[in-house]
């Protein structure tokens, strides 16, 4: 082996020791140096453009939430009174304050099993009927609620397309059967509230109050309940309004002659015949001036009403309730009233 060869073995060597070194398992990792000073601030992005954010769907210059605002402040559910005073009465408040009815369909409770009142008053507003700022998108428009309601007064089923939101608060809190007298179960005892409450229209609409039986006539669903999303298509019409007043671009539809909600002079037929009953109930002493307009005189054992009699008063606190001269249901209005007339003959 000459000098060059040994040096050619020498450095073969070499380079196996540095490939074996570098294949073994390396040491652990030493200590972290100390940070870095910071680098320097970059250049800001472009600020986001107002119609990058989904708000503009909503709150836009198009009048989209002022305009249904404006309508909705004229109406009960914009600035009637009973929500402040009724807000934290847990048998008031499912209908009368719009927190409490949210936090109630969400729990599917109703008016009749809320467990507790709201603790602040609100109304029934944007958010009572909408699930405004939910998905912050249009999509918050959606109704709460739009399920067919298990009404809890006469255990019937309403089903009115969007008009079942309006359902769960438009239904009878109380009936006939709720003032049968103590002494005499075949009798009635009318207190200054012997009526439905003044939210009667869904039961109206189905004719199933049980003045039926006490008149002995039979309780017919209203042909109204053929407007498309009922209560919707007349109070609010094809332009949605939120006033909350019955539209009559959608009687129209059906009714062609109409210029106003007096159908064929028949609003005005019937309140004829609803006068004669005042006076008729006036004559035997059976209602008189209160506070808001005419009540019932309070009786009981002794003085207690037979179904008849107090059907006829019945049916006319259940027309004064109802609020749309009959028109809910003209059929059922015009039977129960000829019953009533003819009960107090
Ligand atoms: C579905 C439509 C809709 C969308 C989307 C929407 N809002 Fe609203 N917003 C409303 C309505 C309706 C009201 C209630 C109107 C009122 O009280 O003046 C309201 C009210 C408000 C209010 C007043 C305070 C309040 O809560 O009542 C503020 C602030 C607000 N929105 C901000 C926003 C912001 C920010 C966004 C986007 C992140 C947004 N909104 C998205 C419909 C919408
Ligand atoms: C959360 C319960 C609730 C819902 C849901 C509701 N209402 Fe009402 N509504 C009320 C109450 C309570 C009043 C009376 C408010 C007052 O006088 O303080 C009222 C009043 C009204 C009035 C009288 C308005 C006026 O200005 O004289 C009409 C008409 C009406 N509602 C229709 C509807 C329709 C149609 C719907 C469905 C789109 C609906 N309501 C949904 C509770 C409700
Ligand atoms: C099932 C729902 C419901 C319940 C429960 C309810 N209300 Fe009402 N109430 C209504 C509706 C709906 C109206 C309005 C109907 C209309 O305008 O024709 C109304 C109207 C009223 C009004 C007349 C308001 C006005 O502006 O003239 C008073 C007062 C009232 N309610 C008090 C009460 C009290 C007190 C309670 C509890 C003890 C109560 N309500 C429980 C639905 C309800
Ligand atoms: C008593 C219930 C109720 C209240 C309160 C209410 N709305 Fe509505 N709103 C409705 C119903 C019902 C419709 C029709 C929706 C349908 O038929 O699907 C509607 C429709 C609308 C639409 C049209 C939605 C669309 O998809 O085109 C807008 C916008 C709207 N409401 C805004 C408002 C604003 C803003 C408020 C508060 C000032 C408000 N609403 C309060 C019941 C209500
Ligand atoms: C055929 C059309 C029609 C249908 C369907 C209808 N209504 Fe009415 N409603 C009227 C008319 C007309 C009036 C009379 C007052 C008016 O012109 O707004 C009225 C009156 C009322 C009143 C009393 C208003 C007041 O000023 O005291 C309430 C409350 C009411 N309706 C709620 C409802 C509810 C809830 C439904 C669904 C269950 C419903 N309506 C279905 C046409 C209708
Ligand atoms: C979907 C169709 C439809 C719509 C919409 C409608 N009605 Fe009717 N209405 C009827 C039918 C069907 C009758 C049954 C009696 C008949 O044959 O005239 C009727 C009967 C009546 C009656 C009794 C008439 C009588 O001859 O005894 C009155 C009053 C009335 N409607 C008022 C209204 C008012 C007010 C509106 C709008 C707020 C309205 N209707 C919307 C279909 C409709």
């Amino acid at each position: 082996m000459n000098f060059k060869k040994m040096l050619v073995l020498l450095g073969v060597l070499v380079i196996a020791a540095v490939v074996i070194t570098a294949c073994s398992t390396p040491g652990p990792v030493g200590p972290a140096g100390p940070e870095g000073p910071a680098g320097p601030q970059g250049e800001p992005g472009p600020a986001p453009a107002a119609t990058d954010l989904t708000c503009t769907e909503c709150h836009n210059d198009t009048g989209l939430v002022s305009v249904k605002m404006a309508g909705w402040e004229v109406s009960k559910h914009g600035n009637g009174i009973a929500m402040a005073e009724e807000y934290g009465n847990k048998s008031c408040s499912f209908c009368h304050s719009g927190n409490s009815f949210r936090d109630a369909i969400a729990a599917g409770t109703n008016f009749s099993n809320q467990e507790a009142g709201a603790v602040e008053p609100a109304r029934q507003d944007c958010y009572t009927c909408h699930q405004i700022h939910t998905t912050y998108t249009k999509d918050d428009f959606a109704l709460r609620t739009e399920s067919a309601v298990a009404l809890v007064v006469s255990g019937q089923t309403f089903d009115g397309g969007a008009g079942n939101l309006c359902a769960n608060c438009h239904q009878a809190r109380r009936y006939m059967a709720n003032f049968v007298d103590k002494v005499d179960a075949t009798k009635y005892a009318p207190t200054a509230r012997f009526n439905t409450h003044y939210s009667s229209q869904v039961d109206v609409m189905l004719g199933v109050v049980d003045v039926n039986a006490a008149l002995g006539v039979e309780g017919k669903a209203s042909t109204h309940l053929k407007v498309e999303d009922t209560c919707v298509g007349c109070h609010m019409g094809a332009n949605q309004n939120h006033t909350f007043k019955a539209e009559v671009a959608t009687c129209v539809e059906c009714h062609a002659d109409a210029t106003d909600t007096n159908v064929g002079g028949k609003v005005t037929e019937l309140a004829d015949k609803v006068a004669q009953l005042e006076k008729a109930l006036l004559a035997k002493n059976l209602i008189a001036e209160g506070p808001e307009g005419y009540a019932a005189v309070p009786q009981k054992e002794a003085t207690a009403l037979d179904a008849k009699t107090a059907g006829a008063l019945f049916t006319y606190f259940l027309y004064e309730e109802d609020g749309s001269e009959g028109i809910h249901n003209p059929a059922y209005f015009n039977t129960l009233v000829d019953a009533a007339l003819e009960a107090l003959k």
